[in-house]
C-alpha cells in the first residue's frame, strides 16, 4: 500500500526551515512598514488653519536654521561677529521678514525701531518682544553678540550704532574682575580681602563660565538663577562679592563646589561669579 505522505516528505529539512522562517517574517516585515507609514502620515499633519499651530510649524521648520552652530558647551567661547550671529541665528527670520521681523537693509522697517535707540533694541532682542524670541532662540548667545549683532541689522538700514569690542556687555559697569588676585590660589577664601587685589594675569572669567558654569546659569538648570536674570540675582548680589565667591568655591544647595570643576583655580571661580554679577546687574 503506497504511503499517501511520501510526496510531502520530499522537501529537506532546510527547505522546511527556511518556509518557516519567511512565513512568520512576512506580517512582520507588514506590520512594521504600516506603523512607519502611520507614523509619516502623523507627522506630516499640521493644522495650517489654527494660526498658533501653523506658528509653531514654522518656528519648527526654521529650528535647524537658527541651530546651525550647535557649539560644545565645554569648548572656550569665542565672542563672534554681529554678521555672524546674524547669518547663524538671525537670519532665517530678519532677512525674509518672517513673522513680521524688520528686514535687514530696509529702512523702512527699522526707521522707527532705531528711534528707540541702541540699549533698547538690545533690550528687546535679549529678552524678546512680541514673535521675536530671545536672544533670536538660542539662549547660547552672549550679550555682546546680541549687541553686536543689533549693531549689525540697525547700522545696515541706517543707524550708526557702536558695536562694543571689548569683553564688557554694554549694561554691565566694569568690575575690578581683572584685578583678581592669584598669587594665593590656594588660601582660604576669608584669607582673600579685597586689599589684596594685587594685579595679576587677567583671568578669563568669560570663559571659565561658559565651560564650568553656563550648564546650569545659562539655562537656570537645577534651580541655578540664570546670569542676566536681575531679579534672581539682586538678593545675592546684596550679600556681596565675598559671600558669593565662598557659595561659588565651597557650593551651596544643588550648586556643586567650584560648579563641579575641582580643577579651577579659587581665582578662576571669582572671575566667573563676577563675569555673572556683571551680567545680571
Ligand atoms: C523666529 C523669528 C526671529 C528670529 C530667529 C529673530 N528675530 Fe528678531 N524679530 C522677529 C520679529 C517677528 C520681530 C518684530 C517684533 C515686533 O516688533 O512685533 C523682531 C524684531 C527684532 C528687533 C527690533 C526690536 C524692536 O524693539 O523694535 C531686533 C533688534 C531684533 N529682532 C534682533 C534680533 C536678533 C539680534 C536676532 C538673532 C540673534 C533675531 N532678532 C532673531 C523675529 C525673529
Ligand atoms: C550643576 C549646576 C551648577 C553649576 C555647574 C554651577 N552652578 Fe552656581 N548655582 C547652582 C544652583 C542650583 C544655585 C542656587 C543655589 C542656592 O541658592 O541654593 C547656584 C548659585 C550660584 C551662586 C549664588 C550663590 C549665593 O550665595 O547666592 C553663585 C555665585 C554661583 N552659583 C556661581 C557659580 C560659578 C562661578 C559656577 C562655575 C564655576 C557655577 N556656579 C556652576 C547650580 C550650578
Amino acid at each position: 500500500m503506497a504511503d499517501p505522505h511520501a510526496k510531502m516528505t520530499k522537501a529537506t529539512p532546510q527547505e522546511v526551515m527556511v518556509s518557516v522562517v519567511l512565513g512568520l517574517l512576512a506580517p512582520l516585515i507588514a506590520i512594521v512598514l504600516i506603523l512607519f507609514l502611520i507614523d509619516s502620515i502623523q507627522s506630516g499633519q499640521v493644522d495650517v488653519d489654527d494660526p498658533e499651530v501653523a506658528e509653531k510649524a514654522v518656528l519648527k521648520n526654521i529650528a535647524p536654521v537658527a541651530k546651525l552652530e550647535a557649539r560644545d558647551a565645554n569648548a572656550p567661547r569665542v565672542e563672534r561677529s554681529g554678521e555672524e550671529v546674524f547669518n547663524a541665528v538671525c537670519a532665517s527670520c530678519h532677512t525674509p521678514g518672517a513673522l513680521g521681523a524688520p528686514k535687514l537693509n530696509n529702512k523702512g522697517d527699522w526707521g522707527s525701531r532705531i528711534a528707540q535707540g541702541y540699549d533698547k533694541l538690545i533690550e528687546h532682542a535679549i529678552n524678546g518682544i512680541r514673535a521675536m524670541p530671545p536672544r533670536g532662540g538660542d539662549p547660547d548667545i552672549s550679550d555682546i553678540e546680541i549687541a553686536r549683532t543689533v549693531a549689525y541689522m540697525a547700522n545696515s538700514a541706517g543707524a550708526n550704532f557702536k558695536a562694543p569690542e571689548a569683553a564688557a556687555a554694554p549694561a554691565a559697569p566694569a568690575t575690578d574682575k581683572a584685578a583678581d588676585q592669584a598669587a594665593a590660589p590656594a588660601a582660604a577664601p576669608t584669607a582673600d580681602k579685597p586689599a589684596d587685589k594685587a594685579a595679576a594675569p587677567a583671568v578669563d572669567g568669560k570663559g571659565v563660565y561658559a565651560s564650568s558654569c553656563a550648564a546650569c546659569h545659562a539655562t537656570g538648570a537645577a534651580g541655578a538663577p540664570k546670569a542676566g536674570d536681575k531679579a534672581a540675582w539682586a538678593p545675592r548680589i546684596k550679600t556681596g562679592n565675598d559671600a558669593l565667591y565662598a557659595s561659588a568655591i565651597k557650593g551651596k544647595g544643588a550648586m556643586p563646589a567650584k560648579g563641579g570643576n575641582a580643577a579651577l583655580s579659587d581665582a578662576e571661580v571669582k572671575a566667573a561669579v563676577d563675569h555673572m554679577v556683571g551680567l545680571s546687574k
